[in-house]
């Protein structure tokens, strides 16, 4: 019984979504990451975005160097790039990113859905179909944020609505495309990717598994618990929860973990995301051990992902023990503050150790 379990070591967790960003705040956001995770798929929204291979190599060059700053050798944690797929986008593009070695994927951000999305794709099946066509014979993952933009659609249901105005027509389309429909928040997208044909995927954020939109307004407004896709009634986390312990493979992790500095989220138009990469195996066994799962957790942190991805599973292992873990108030940042998901609050499972 998984009760009982005091400790737990896993073959070491990969993270298939994850925000780095650039410059002075890399080195401290990579170096949480690398003491969790053996390998990241890095997302592309900078500003400008990373749309292209020549663009991917810089941003794996500088994120490198962060790394080495951190004190983190290049042996223990990989990037996986990505890029960012726009209405000009072409067939060029996709061959050399298939070619690389070092791009795994391409990510859809509908115009204007999240946090520097404007460049976007418009129109995906109308802009991108050679596109679409190249990623599926090369077998480039295309990594969806699932929800559509159109303002008469309630915040609430976009992702539901996604599904049946894009992931459908797109699937019948291109019923090869490996898509990975990202940070699932609704049983809607969990019975899509259930049932789906073809080879579909989704990753799941600590934080959707742990959290209902009621976090948001718990005692005022809850910046920190913002973020895009926006957290969901409980029947949605019931639903996520239960698809990430369930042992299926098309479930894996991905943090989506988005650092935004304080300032620019206790703000009167706060920016969505939210920080979990400094916690994020601790957030993740909180979920399983709720459901006396954490048998499961090595399937969804460690295999899952590495499997669809055509890749092989680390060789290090990551042990977690049951011990009191007080996430910080806040965490200095190259010169501003970032502000963990809940921050101040302790948590019962602790990552103890990495080994080789
Ligand atoms: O909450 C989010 N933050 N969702 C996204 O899709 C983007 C991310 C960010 O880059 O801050
Ligand atoms: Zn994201």
């Amino acid at each position: 019984m998984s009760s009982t379990i005091t400790s737990l070591t896993i073959i070491r967790p990969d993270d298939w979504h994850l925000h780095l960003r650039d410059g002075a705040v890399l080195a401290s956001v990579v170096g949480d990451t690398a003491r969790q995770f053996g390998r990241a798929i890095i997302m592309p929204n900078l500003k400008p975005p990373v749309t292209t291979v020549a663009l991917a190599a810089a941003y794996r060059d500088r994120i490198l160097a962060a790394q080495e700053k951190a004190g983190i050798p290049q042996r223990d944690f990989t990037p996986l790039m990505t890029l960012y797929l726009t209405d000009n986008t072409s067939v060029q593009d996709i061959e050399q990113a298939a070619k690389s070695g070092f791009v795994h994927g391409v990510k859809l951000y509908p115009a204007g859905a999240t946090t520097n999305s404007d460049a976007g794709v418009t129109d995906l099946l109308g802009r991108c179909s050679l596109v679409l066509e190249a990623m599926q014979k090369a077998g480039l993952p295309l990594l969806v944020h699932g929800e559509v933009t159109d303002p008469d659609i309630d915040l609430f249901d976009r992702e539901a609505v996604f599904v049946d105005r894009v992931m459908i027509p797109l699937r019948r389309a291109f019923p090869e495309l490996k898509v990975v429909f990202e940070h699932l928040t609704t049983s809607e997208g969990v019975q899509y990717v259930r049932y789906a044909e073809g080879p579909v995927a989704a990753t799941l954020t600590a934080h959707h598994l742990l959290y209902n939109r009621n976090a948001l307004f718990a005692g005022g407004l809850q910046p920190h618990w913002y973020c895009l896709p926006v957290l969901k009634r409980e029947k949605h986390r019931q639903a996520l929860l239960d698809a990430a312990t369930s042992g299926n493979n098309r479930f894996f992790l991905g943090t989506d973990s988005a650092p935004h500095p304080r300032g620019l989220k206790e703000a009167a138009c706060g920016c969505a995301g939210c920080y979990t990469a400094l916690h994020a195996m601790e957030l993740y066994a909180t979920a399983f051990a709720s459901v006396d799962r954490l048998d499961r957790l090595e399937g969804f942190a460690s295999r899952h992902g590495p499997a669809f991805y055509g890749l092989p599973e680390n060789t290090g292992t990551l042990t977690l023990e049951r011990a009191d873990f007080k996430i910080p108030a806040e965490l200095p940042m190259a010169g501003s503050t970032v502000v963990p998901l809940a921050a101040g609050q302790s948590l019962q499972w602790k990552v103890a150790s990495t080994g080789a």
